[in-house]
């Protein structure tokens, strides 16, 4: 592959708090996976790092939603990530931390040089500061008036509703999306790497090295460059993060992403003693990078950028492999809206590992966006791995425990045999330099197309027949086929590593001989003994997939496949009135409701990862008045409370202006009085549309004024 001997390998830091769906998961790790592994049984020197990004405000956000530090947050979602990518057998060589040690020690060296070089600028900023929470609010966390539009909850960054960017001190009325309470404008010091004075060095080191990126990374790059190059602010307001480390900035901490790159550095180094041997040696080290397409730039300009800035010999950035995204049965994975398959949930799917790393890496999206659906995913794992593969493998293997006292017969390469009618030598160096220039899922469809060649040989010589005519032909025919089969095992492993293993342990084969150097080589075929052969795949039912595919479609479906009138429900005004965390769940709250007429409702609601118990104290509520009550993790609740959320995963509370105790209808409807099922209750579908609250087409109102959202425009409630 390269005059470079070493091979580094990255996948792109997961943010520690978001459990990875089936999208995040081809988009970095796997693919970078299959690299890795492809490496390794080349013979390559490889060193395959990832860790969990830890650091920034949206960790902060979610330690204060669940009740916890920072630090425990990181704890608790690093253990998952590591238990998910475990069971997607990703064989990482360091899976680390950016909040271990190491981060801080090196994210402040390199900070240091590039401080000592001139690249570094300090300036003066005035930031929206809450007095009442104790910190500078970052531009997302202040809401106000849009100065454009008039709209009211309009963020300190952009406005939803008009779609223009804004500056904090543009808003009026200003207030902390926190606390509610208005924010002073304090000034703030922040340093800023001066990317106008590192363009040229970036400049030729972007034309010497973009060669080996893919075409989306060539097109981003090229974008921010004709932008121009601005001074970048690398610091924050905030206390959970690598401490900046000058005078005067003792408050502050660097911007994650300014430091989670430097991530990939510390956690080589947090494993591996020699980690300069890998960082510091640009000359025998290429260095790979997976990614999802959002994280170009930052790989491609402001990672390099630093490292250039401190004039060391850093190992940069050689080949980019970016994926576009995968979407879910025509929609976005969401985790609200239960949209997708997250890795825990595949965890718990009942299929193989194997044949998801299979699916992912068939239909990685590399130049377009592409769909996982659930019965392409069972034809493809049915029909192609399990049908040709697998199929060819039990075939092979069968036969020669059965006619052949199950003792491999010599393997020639000669006339007749299946190498020769495959093409085979010619086929292989073609799926090597696939390989070689990741092009990932390309190898994989011209390795199962040659094993489809294997298929065919066996069908046409009729093993079955020649057994009884002509035993010699029949075991250069057999014996051909499993020194073939070998060789397919070889370069399907790092797709499937779990079946290539048991099949390897099958044939009485060490795992040292799964070496792409033996490709080719059978001197150690002939004479093996073959086990009885585990089964290598459980096939994908159809019951099954339906199933999963409902369980895992989220509310839309079960709205789209059984729509039902809005007569069903009963739905009224309350207001919170006490709140608190469920003793049990780390989602739930457990909220006291005032219904109005003097009743009192207990709700249990999973609202915990989006509202903090003051924002919902004291909230007027919508409440699915006749859902029949149940318990949730113990606790008794009577109903349900009303949330909106867009695609974009904003989840606001359906607040009605008006008394607690008001029916909420459609016009000329009657709220129904008998109780309905949670089932029922999805099965009916209200919308937003234009921050109107709506059921097909007709508005829901409530104390004679329209029910209007404030921060969803359009998107489901539930
Ligand atoms: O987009 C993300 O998930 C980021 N956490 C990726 C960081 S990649 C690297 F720079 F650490
Ligand atoms: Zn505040």
């Amino acid at each position: 592959m390269s005059e470079k001997k070493k091979i580094l390998i990255t996948s792109a830091l997961p943010y520690v708090n978001n459990i990875p769906h089936l999208g995040n998961i081809i988009g970095s790790v796997l693919s970078a996976d299959v690299f890795a592994k492809y490496c390794r049984i080349a013979g390559y020197e490889t060193m395959f790092v990832c860790g969990t990004d830890e650091y920034g405000t949206t960790t902060v956000t979610k330690a204060k939603q669940e009740g916890l530090s920072p630090r425990e947050i990181c704890d608790k979602y690093h253990k998952i990530h590591k238990e998910i990518y475990d069971w997607f057998h990703i064989d990482f060589d360091s899976f680390g931390r950016t909040s271990d040690s190491e981060q801080t020690q090196i994210v402040q060296a390199i900070f240091r040089r590039l401080y000592e070089n001139g690249y570094i600028t300090e300036e003066l900023q005035t930031q929206p500061y809450c007095e009442k929470c104790q910190m500078f609010l970052p531009d997302r966390y202040i809401e106000g008036i849009c100065p454009h539009c008039g709209y009211e909850m309009a963020r300190g960054d952009q406005c939803e509703n008009c779609g223009k960017l804004l500056d904090p001190s543009d808003l009026k009325n200003p207030h902390c999306s926190t606390c509610g309470s208005t924010p002073v404008f304090k000034e703030t010091k922040h340093l800023f790497l001066d990317l106008e004075k590192l363009k040229p060095q970036l400049e030729n080191w972007i034309a010497k090295e973009s060669v080996n990126w893919s075409n989306n990374a060539v097109k981003v790059t090229q974008g921010w460059l004709e932008q121009g190059l601005k001074k970048r602010c690398i610091t924050r307001d905030l206390s959970w993060g690598v401490p900046v480390p000058l005078e005067g900035f003792e408050n502050k901490v660097f911007y994650v992403w300014f430091d989670a790159p430097i991530g990939y550095i510390s956690i080589t180094a947090h494993n591996c003693r020699e980690w300069e041997k890998w960082w510091k040696d640009s000359e025998n080290v290429k260095l790979y990078q997976f990614m999802g397409k959002d994280n170009i730039p930052f790989h491609t300009v402001l990672f390099p950028a630093s490292l250039l800035g401190t004039g060391e010999n850093w190992t940069k950035l050689s080949v980019l492999s970016s994926t576009e995204y995968l979407n879910y049965e025509d929609l976005k994975f969401s985790k609200s809206r239960g949209t997708g398959i997250f890795g825990d949930q595949a965890k718990d799917s009942g299929i193989e590992s194997d044949l998801y790393r299979y699916y992912l890496m068939r239909i990685r999206p590399e130049k377009n966006d592409t769909q996982f659906f659930w019965n392409d995913f069972m034809e493809k794992a049915n029909g192609e791995i399990i049908a040709n593969y697998g199929n060819l493998v039990n075939r092979v293997l069968q036969f020669i425990s059965k006619f052949f006292d199950a003792q491999v017969p010599d393997v020639k390469k000669g006339a007749g045999s299946v190498f020769e009618a495959t093409n085979f030598d010619e086929k292989i160096q073609i799926i090597l330099k696939d390989f070689e220039t990741v092009e990932l899922k390309k190898a994989l469809i011209d390795i199962l197309d040659l094993c489809s060649g294997g298929n065919k040989f066996f069908q046409d010589n009729e093993p079955w027949r020649l057994i009884k005519e002509n035993k010699e032909k029949c075991a250069a025919v057999i014996g051909g086929l499993f020194g073939f089969v070998r060789d397919i095992s070889i370069l399907l492993y790092p797709y499937i590593p779990a079946a290539v293993e048991k099949y390897f342990k099958s044939i009485n084969l060490t795992l040292d001989e799964l070496k792409i150097q033996n490709i080719g080589n059978y001197e150690k075929c002939g004479g093996l003994r073959v086990n009885a052969l585990e089964v290598l795949f459980k096939k994908l039912e159809k019951e099954q997939v339906e199933e999963l595919r409902v369980r895992f479609s989220g509310k839309q479906e079960k709205d789209e496949n059984n729509a039902a009138g809005f007569d069903k429900l009963a739905l009224k005004v309350g207001k919170i009135i006490e709140i608190e965390r469920h003793p049990k769940a780390d989602k739930l709250y457990v909220e006291k409701v005032d219904m109005g007429n003097g009743e009192i409702r207990q709700i249990v609601s999973g609202l915990v990862p989006y509202f903090s118990e003051d924002e919902l104290r004291g909230k007027n509520v919508v409440v699915a008045y006749n859902l029949k009550a149940a318990k949730l993790r113990g606790v008794m609740s009577e109903g349900m409370i009303l949330a909106a959320e867009n695609n974009a995963g904003t989840v606001e509370i359906v607040s009605p202006d008006c008394q607690p105790g008001e029916w909420v209808v459609t016009e000329g409807a009657v709220p129904n009085k008998e109780e309905i099922t949670v089932d029922d209750f999805f099965s009916v579908p209200l919308e937003v549309k234009s921050f109107q609250a709506e059921y097909d087409g007709k508005v829901l109102i409530a104390g004679g004024k329209t029910v209007k959202l404030k921060k969803v425009a359009d998107g489901k409630i539930c």
